[in-house]
């Protein structure tokens, strides 16, 4: 219960943001998380698409595309409460999936091993400085990062006003190991 009153307090917050106050955020957040060595060192990156007022991620994944890079994002199956990483090859080749989520086309061929994955960027509710996660409460991400190679990097972004003391967590949430906001990085060391 106390993560579900977090989750709407911190949602009515970002829903606030209007656009013309998330653009430069969305720009501020882009330009760190494109200096991360860890981007500059990963070549297969899962990304998110975002929606419900997530930090806009469609400038990182055209910079994947631009860089060589292979982005790649969830397909949602919501009956197997399952994520399957899939390649994106291109901004303009995305439906609608579950949730109202934008997905790249599940193509066989387009899907990617979880353990060709490099690197996650992942997008949340609520975050904490100690590595704190909190979701929509789906545990979509809980269930998929501990299926990653154990080295990948696991890098947070989020507003500024999404950052609190302390998410509740639980013993299935797994830790994150950095935090981008528009206002600086967040570390775990
Ligand atoms: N590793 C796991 N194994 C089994 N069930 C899990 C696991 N992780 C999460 N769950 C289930 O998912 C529910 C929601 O988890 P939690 O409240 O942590 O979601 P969340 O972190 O907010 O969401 P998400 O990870 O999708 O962003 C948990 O109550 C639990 O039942
Ligand atoms: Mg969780």
């Amino acid at each position: 219960m106390e993560k579900q009153a977090l989750r709407k307090h911190l949602l009515a917050l970002r829903q606030n943001l209007s656009r013309e106050a998330r653009a430069p955020l969305d720009a501020a957040i882009l330009q760190r998380v494109i200096e991360l060595p860890e981007v500059q060192a990963a070549q297969t990156i899962l990304l998110y698409l975002d929606f419900r007022g997530e930090v806009e991620s469609d400038g990182m994944i055209e910079h994947c595309l631009a860089h060589g890079k292979t982005p790649v994002a969830p397909v949602t199956l919501k009956e197997e409460r399952q994520m399957i990483p899939v390649r994106i090859t291109s901004l303009a080749d995305l439906r609608m999936g579950a949730y109202g989520i934008r997905e790249p086309l599940h193509l066989p061929e387009l899907e990617v091993p979880v353990t060709a994955i490099d690197l996650v960027i992942l997008p949340g509710v609520g975050f904490d400085r100690k590595g704190g996660r909190l979701g929509y409460g789906g545990g979509y991400y809980d269930r998929f990062l501990p299926k990653l190679r154990p080295e990948v990097p696991k890098i947070a972004v989020a507003y500024e006003l999404q950052v609190v003391e302390n998410v509740p967590m639980e013993p299935h949430d797994t830790l994150l190991d950095a935090l981008v906001t528009e206002q600086g990085i967040w570390r775990r060391t």
